[in-house]
């Protein structure tokens, strides 16, 4: 099992397969007060930067478990790049009822919640893997502004406006779920921005390179539309990592 082609081309080297820059993530590793010795595992962990600069910089150690195998191999040479390969475990899988062996400190799910059918499910997923105490960390789109028309909902990478709450709707169910929320950190148009307009070069650059492959035709069609529908996401759609403490 591994992800669609069309994913890895359309990542290129991006190292954070999310609208968070690298300055937001590393908020959000000193804002949850990572303790040295921690352990965290991280589902659906794309390129292992979270568990890889965290190892670094909060001598923490973990695993990884995401089901792309050029993602798990891009997390393996982003850990010995950072010297932390001994404290870091990329493992490649569907993490879709993936349980720690042993509980963990802090149990991560990223811009995934698919993997537990929807936010509620990924709750429950992560706390088999929790210790009594730790703390989960969810990253989810919201809608920042109410989406006007059916354009900007798909735009937005949803099919329904049900699909997303508002900030205050997805702050509500993680309290109706029986969770504090502690901490968070946001993305802003900007850090959109830097997730998605790196697609529209590297999708050129590739179009150039591979103009009678198969997937020619649709990229094309994305680098396009992309741009404008990009032009609804970074106004309408929010998207935040939240953490979590059990009441
Ligand atoms: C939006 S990216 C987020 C990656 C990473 N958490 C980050 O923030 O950079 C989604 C990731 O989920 C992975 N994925 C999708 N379905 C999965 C599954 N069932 N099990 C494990 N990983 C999955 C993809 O391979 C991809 O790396």
């Amino acid at each position: 099992m591994d992800l669609p082609r069309h994913h890895t081309i359309r990542d290129g080297d991006q190292r954070i397969v999310n609208p968070f820059t690298a300055e937001k993530l590393a908020v959000l590793g000193r804002a949850i007060r990572l303790r040295p010795g921690g352990t965290l595992l991280d589902l659906a962990s794309g390129r292992g930067e979270l568990l890889c600069t965290w190892a670094r910089d909060h001598h923490i150690s973990g695993t990884g478990v995401d089901l792309s195998t050029v993602a798990v191999e891009m997390s393996r040479r982003r850990a010995d790049e950072l010297g932390v390969s001994d404290r870091v475990t990329f493992v490649h899988g569907d993490a879709g009822g993936y349980v720690a062996d042993r509980p963990v400190d802090v149990a991560a799910c990223i811009g995934a919640t698919w993997i537990g059918d929807g936010v509620n499910g990924t709750i429950e997923l992560l706390e088999r893997s929790l210790r009594p105490g730790g703390m989960l960390l969810i990253g989810e789109p919201y809608w920042r502004l109410d989406p006007p028309d059916q354009e900007t909902v798909e735009a937005c990478h949803a099919q329904h406006r049900d699909d997303f709450d508002d900030l205050a709707g997805l702050v509500r169910r993680f309290q109706r779920q029986g969770w504090d929320v502690v901490e968070w950190v946001l993305a802003d148009p900007d850090s959109w921005d830097r997730y998605s307009a790196p697609h529209w070069l590297t999708i050129r650059r590739w179009l150039d390179e591979n103009p009678d492959d198969e997937l020619a035709g649709a990229f094309r069609d994305e680098l396009t539309g992309d741009p404008l529908r990009h032009v609804l996401r970074r106004e309408f759609l929010g998207w935040g990592v939240f953490a979590l403490l059990k009441r």
